[in-house]
C-alpha cells in the first residue's frame, strides 16, 4: 500500500531529492537521464546563470497577473507542462493526474504520443482546461494522421511536432538503470504508436535508421492537409531551422534540445532563444524548454523573447513525489513564485516582461 504524501510540499530547491526517494531507481535513471556524458543536460541549467535581472522599484505592482494566450489559448501563466512519455510508470495517477492538476489550475498541458493513458482519456481529465497534443511521427503516415485526428476530435487545441528524434540517442543512464524505450512498455494510444527509433543497423560503413528519419520540412505541408489545429515544430535550436519551420507554416517554435536526451553537446536551448526570436521576427510564437525550474527562471527566458516556458523534469518529480496533489502544488507553487518575481522586479503583467528586465551575467572574475 502506498502511503499518503506528508502535508508540506517540498520547497523548489528539495523537490528535486524529495522525488529521488518516491521512485525506484530505474525510473529515476529514466526522469534525470540525458544523453552521452550529459553535456547538453548540464548545460541547459548553466546557462540561466548567463543573465540577471535589472529590476525596477516603486512601480504600484499590488496586482500581478500572470494570464497570457498560447496559440490563442488562454492559460493562467506562461508556463506550461512539457510533453513527457510514460507518466504511469512514475505514478499511478500518471497523465490524468497530470491533466486534471494543470487544467484545474487553468496552465496549458502539453500531452505525449507515448502517454501511459490514451489521448482521449487525457482529455476527459483536463475537461474544458487547456491541451495540446505531441506528435512522434509514426512509421507510416496514415498513422500519424489518425492520431492528429484524435487528438482534434479529443479537444486538443494544437499539435506540437517533435523534430528532434530522428532516431532515440545514446543515453548512458537510462541504459545502466535498466529502462529501455521499447515496444515493452504499455502505452495507452493503442496499436498505432510506435516508439522512436532505437540506434540504426550497420551494413559496411552505412548506417541505416527507420523510416522516420527520413521526415523533411514538407511534413508541416502534409500534416496541415489534415488539420485545422495550429501547428508547433518542437526542438529547433537554430536561426536556420526556425525560419524553414515559419516558411513551412509553423506557428508556433519550441526552441529546445530535448531536455539533454538527444543529442549530446547540443547548445543550451537558452543561449538559442535570442537568434531565433530574431529570425522568427513576430511571425510565430516563440518558446522554450530545458532547464526552467525557478519563478526568475521564467523571467529571463521571457525578457529574452519566449511568450511561453515548458517544464520537464519538475512536473515527473510533483508527480512522483505526490501524484496529481503533487502537481497541482507544485504548479501554484512556481506560480506564487513568478508573481512574487515579477512584483520585485517591477512586472505586473506578462506584457511588461521586456528586454530590458535582464543582462548578460560576465564571469565575476572580469570584476577583480
Ligand atoms: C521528455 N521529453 C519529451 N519530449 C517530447 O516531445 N515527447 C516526449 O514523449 C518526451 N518524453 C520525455 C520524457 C522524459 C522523462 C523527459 C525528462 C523529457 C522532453 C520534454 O518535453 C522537454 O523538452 C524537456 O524535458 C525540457 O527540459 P527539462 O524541463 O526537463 O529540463
Ligand atoms: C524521451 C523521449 C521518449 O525523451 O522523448 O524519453
Amino acid at each position: 500500500m502506498a502511503t499518503d504524501p506528508p502535508l508540506t510540499f517540498p520547497s523548489l530547491s528539495s523537490l528535486e531529492e524529495a522525488a529521488s526517494a518516491k521512485v525506484p531507481p530505474r525510473i529515476w535513471a529514466y526522469i534525470q537521464g540525458g544523453s552521452g556524458d550529459e553535456r547538453a543536460l548540464e548545460g541547459n541549467r548553466e546557462a540561466f546563470r548567463r543573465w540577471r535581472l535589472r529590476p525596477r522599484v516603486l512601480g504600484d505592482v499590488s496586482t500581478v497577473d500572470l494570464g497570457t494566450t498560447l496559440l490563442g489559448t488562454s492559460v493562467h501563466a506562461p508556463f506550461f507542462v512539457a510533453p513527457t512519455a510514460y507518466q504511469g510508470e512514475i505514478h499511478r495517477d500518471g497523465e490524468v493526474g497530470t491533466a486534471r492538476a494543470a487544467a484545474g489550475l487553468g496552465i496549458l498541458g502539453i500531452y505525449s504520443t507515448l502517454s501511459s493513458a490514451s489521448l482521449e482519456t487525457i482529455a476527459s481529465a483536463a475537461g474544458a482546461g487547456p491541451r495540446w497534443f505531441q506528435l512522434y511521427l509514426q512509421p507510416e503516415f496514415a498513422r500519424s494522421r489518425r492520431l492528429v485526428e484524435r487528438a482534434e476530435a479529443a479537444g486538443y487545441r494544437a499539435i506540437v511536432v517533435t523534430a528532434d528524434v530522428p532516431v532515440l540517442a545514446v543515453r548512458d543512464r537510462q541504459a545502466s538503470g535498466g529502462f529501455a524505450i521499447d515496444a515493452s512498455l504499455p502505452l495507452g494510444n493503442g496499436p498505432d504508436v510506435t516508439p522512436p527509433p532505437r540506434g540504426p543497423t550497420r551494413d559496411g560503413a552505412r548506417y541505416t535508421l527507420r523510416t522516420e528519419a527520413a521526415t523533411t520540412w514538407t511534413i508541416l505541408d502534409q500534416l496541415r492537409e489534415v488539420t485545422r489545429l495550429p501547428l508547433a515544430v518542437k526542438g529547433i535550436l537554430t536561426a536556420e531551422d526556425a525560419r524553414e519551420a515559419v516558411r513551412h507554416g509553423a506557428q508556433a517554435i519550441v526552441v529546445s534540445n530535448h531536455g539533454g536526451r538527444q543529442l549530446d553537446a547540443a547548445r543550451p536551448s537558452l543561449l538559442a532563444l535570442p537568434e531565433i526570436v530574431a529570425a522568427v521576427d513576430g511571425k510565430a510564437e516563440v518558446y522554450l524548454d530545458g532547464g526552467v525550474r525557478r519563478g526568475v527562471d521564467v523571467l529571463i527566458a521571457l525578457a529574452l523573447g519566449a511568450r511561453g516556458v515548458g517544464l520537464g523534469r519538475p512536473v515527473l518529480w510533483a508527480l512522483a513525489w505526490g501524484g496529481s496533489d503533487g502537481v497541482g502544488r507544485y504548479l501554484s507553487a512556481l506560480g506564487t513564485e513568478l508573481a512574487t518575481s515579477m512584483a520585485l522586479s517591477g512586472r505586473r503583467s506578462i506584457a511588461e516582461i521586456d528586454p530590458s528586465l535582464v543582462e548578460p551575467n560576465p564571469p565575476l572574475h572580469i570584476f577583480t
